[in-house]
């Protein structure tokens, strides 16, 4: 099953889709590259919204794009940005990609350490799996890797954007992580259909040529095994 772990595809949320036939035409899109599967992510800044009004807003607007005939698959999750406290944070599991325990996280774009180290190890104890969003974009602010490197060996899943394969550089990013056997889910993080559209076809044909349709499956099935769908 071909699944989009990180989307802002609902309508009127965030700064993603500004209307219905926009996430439609972004369904339709991603349709139209044989996905199965989305994972409505919007953002969620616990400092900006209360998750009561978060929830509710994100059910409404996933309300407007339920379609008979709806495919893909809509799933209802978050884009969780990462904060201090969360690790404790009582509700956080209603966030969770809806019927699993696995949370898309949002971590800071500055230099990570043991704040990041031990807010993840909390979720962690708690059974909540952290999947963590764009993992090629958190790189050039880490002066010093250690935090980093210590983060991506904890039992978490490592989500890229298909974007970053069709870049040189973050390309030999996400090539180094799946050489090195790191678990690693596939996401557009689509917001709209203009500059950042639901492209998810020509990043797989790139891990296609360079690892072969075995490795092309077995993402696929790492995610729904994740989301426990068949
Ligand atoms: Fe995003």
């Amino acid at each position: 099953m071909r699944i989009d772990f990180h989307t802002h595809l609902l309508p009127n949320l965030d700064d993603g889709s500004q209307s219905v036939e926009e996430s439609l035409a972004m369904l339709d899109a991603l349709h139209l590259q044989n996905v199965d599967l989305a994972v409505a992510t919007p953002h969620f800044y616990s400092s900006r919204k209360n998750l009561e009004d978060f929830l509710e807003q994100r059910d409404r607007a996933y309300g407007l794009l339920v379609r008979k005939d709806s495919a893909p698959k809509l799933l209802l999750g978050a884009e969780v940005s990462f904060f201090r406290g969360m690790g404790k944070a009582d509700r956080i599991t209603e966030l969770a990609i809806t019927g699993t325990n696995a949370l898309l996280i949002e971590m800071p774009f500055s230099q990570w350490g043991r704040n990041e180290i031990s807010e993840l190890h909390q979720l962690l104890d708690r059974g909540i799996t952290p999947i963590l969003a764009h993992i090629e974009r958190y790189f050039s602010f880490q002066k010093d890797l250690t935090a980093f490197n210590e983060i991506i060996n904890l039992p978490v899943f490592l989500q890229v954007n298909t974007e970053a394969l069709l870049a040189r550089k973050t390309r030999r990013f996400v090539f180094k992580l799946i050489e090195h056997d790191f678990p690693v889910l596939l996401g557009t993080d689509c917001h709209n259909m203009k500059k950042r559209r639901p492209e998810i076809g020509a990043g797989r044909q790139i891990l296609l040529r360079k690892y072969g349709a075995a490795y092309l499956e077995q993402i696929d099935a790492l995610g729904e095994d994740l989301l426990k769908v068949k």
